[in-house]
């Protein structure tokens, strides 16, 4: 069924596991995705940023698609459509009002002032209709769709604290170092300040940049909180390179269900592992 993120992190949190945000960016991938959770028994989360929904419609093509594929696959587990860093109060209720049950407010770029004051306001629209919220602070390095850094800046422990306290979020991405993209190297995030942020604000913690971070500090970060974890590239990767397989494998191929069948597959390969390396299979 469909719900919010709401109670799916708080058990996450408590239990000692993650649940896995992952983007969706056209009809395969929803598949797949849905596919891996029901057959994992884990709780998801749809992740939709703004530039996937443009390319898939709009809000209300991608809610009535998910819709449709609970129906259709018989889905039993839980399942979030989230707005994933939601540029704007009207955007966030644009997506609100289509059926989403869940938005990300990503006003992290904003003085602190004006990240409370716009969070808030997406908070109370979003409560009152069941719908939960994620709030930013920091800046996650790389690029995702509209969303570009040229650095990371790690989240102020404080600023979180009053943040959460202010505004009544349901979970916080506190920016420590994590990109957007495959990482140069090694991840370095900052473990410390996650333990002080989770333990100041007691609110599950999201981690995003999820792809190419060591099994190891997937652990670490979900001990200290973090109960989301939001990966897209990986998907991305595994997808375009069985579709690159298989045409150059069978250079007459043109029906797109004998290229995009096995991407999907590939898609659906990738969320399971994720599912079971932060520990949310078998928890639906
Ligand atoms: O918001 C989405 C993510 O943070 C995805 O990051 O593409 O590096 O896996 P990723
Ligand atoms: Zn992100």
């Amino acid at each position: 069924p469909l719900v919010s993120m709401t109670e799916m992190l708080n058990k996450g949190k408590s239990e000692g596991y993650a649940v896995g945000q992952f983007n969706l960016n056209n009809l395969e991938y929803t598949q797949a995705i849905l596919q891996a959770a029901e057959e994992e028994k884990s709780p998801v989360i749809l992740g939709v940023s703004e530039g996937a929904a443009r390319y898939m419609g709009g809000f209300k093509t991608v809610v009535k698609m998910v819709e449709g594929l609970l129906e259709d696959y018989k889905i039993t587990v839980p399942v979030a459509i989230h707005l994933d860093h939601g540029s704007s109060f009207d955007k966030c209720k644009e997506a609100i009002d289509a059926g989403f049950t869940s938005v990300m407010i990503d006003a992290s770029h904003d003085p602190f002032e004006e990240n409370v004051a716009i969070t808030s306001k997406v908070v109370e629209y979003a409560h009152a209709k069941g719908v939960s919220v994620e709030a930013e602070l920091g800046t996650v390095g790389g690029q995702e769709d509209d969303v570009v850094a040229d650095g990371v800046i790690y989240a102020d422990a404080k600023e979180c604290d009053e943040l959460v306290k202010r505004t009544k979020i349901d979970c916080l991405a506190p920016a420590l170092g994590s990109v957007h993209g495959p990482y140069k190297g090694e991840p370095k995030l900052g473990f410390a300040e996650m333990e002080e942020i989770g333990n100041l604000t007691g609110v599950p913690l999201v981690l995003h940049g999820g792809t190419g971070i060591p099994t190891k500090d997937i652990q670490r970060a979900v001990s200290l909180g973090t109960a989301k974890i939001n990966v897209n590239t990986e998907n991305q990767i595994a997808s375009a390179k069985r579709v690159r397989e298989v045409l150059a494998e069978n250079p007459n191929m043109y029906d797109p269900r004998k290229y995009l069948g096995p991407a999907r597959d590939a898609i659906k390969e990738t969320v399971i592992g994720k599912m079971r390396e932060f520990g949310s299979s078998g928890k639906a």
